[in-house]
């Protein structure tokens, strides 16, 4: 058997997916997508314009109407790809604390899910490609090849995220970023439309005691052996 042409890697957030998934797409030389990218973007674009974010009517307008592009790097300050929101280069702004307090709520919509599950579906359509978010493996695309689901404990994730944004030079507060990611797993794992599951054929990794050289190889050892 070849290898997989679509490997689905889903988790909570801050459990290293995107990093992994960036891994081995440049591993195998495949298109790298990151599903959380375009939730950012379109909570994003809702607070630019100062929708009331429980207005599911608005936001779901939103969501059929917004244009989001992830391009590749046009700026040589570290990041992965370029985020474009109708134009308009939204890389770093997607991550900000406002972005993350209000994408989970945002993720819940029905309408939501169903525009941003239309269009993943289309970018990672004959191609190969990473593509990493909460529900790939269980709904965006269940006839992957190969399906990871990437665990760690919160209080070692929200260690790790703590430790990124020091290095960073941003100020943080532990108990604030585990606050954070707590309610986030929260509403991922319990919202009614494609919650934030196993899926029944995905290989889990709990990487509480792996570093991400560890996590690689694993993954590795199963794009070479499925
Ligand atoms: O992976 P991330 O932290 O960038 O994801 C941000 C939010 O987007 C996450 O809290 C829930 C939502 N999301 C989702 O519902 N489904 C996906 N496939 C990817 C992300």
């Amino acid at each position: 058997m070849g290898l997989p042409n679509i490997i689905a890697i889903d988790g909570p957030a801050a459990s290293g997916k995107s990093t992994l998934g960036l891994l081995l797409a440049k591993e195998l030389g495949y298109l790298f997508f990151d599903t959380g990218i375009m939730y950012r973007a379109l909570t994003l674009a809702a607070l630019q314009r100062e929708l009331n974010i429980e207005d599911e009517a608005a936001i779901g307008t939103l969501a059929e109407t917004v244009h989001i592009d992830i391009e590749t790097p046009s700026i040589d300050d570290g990041r992965d790809c370029d985020v474009l929101l109708d134009g308009q280069d939204v890389t770093w702004a997607i991550r900000s604390d406002e972005v993350n307090a209000y994408v989970s709520d945002v993720s819940v919509y029905a309408a939501v899910r169903k525009a941003m599950t239309d269009q993943q579906r289309r970018v990672a359509s004959g191609n190969k490609v990473v593509v990493v978010g909460r529900d790939i493996g269980t709904v965006v695309i269940p006839n992957a090849d190969l399906k990871i689901y990437l665990d760690a404990s919160v209080e070692v994730r929200a260690q790790r995220r703590y430790r990124e944004m020091i290095n960073r030079g941003e100020e943080a507060d532990f108990d604030e970023v585990l606050r954070s990611l707590t309610n986030r797993d929260r509403i991922d794992s319990t919202r009614e439309i494609a919650p934030l599951k196993v899926a029944e054929d995905a290989v889990v990794i709990n990487s509480d005691d792996l570093s991400i050289e560890e996590v690689l190889a694993k993954a590795k050892e199963l794009v070479y052996h499925v």
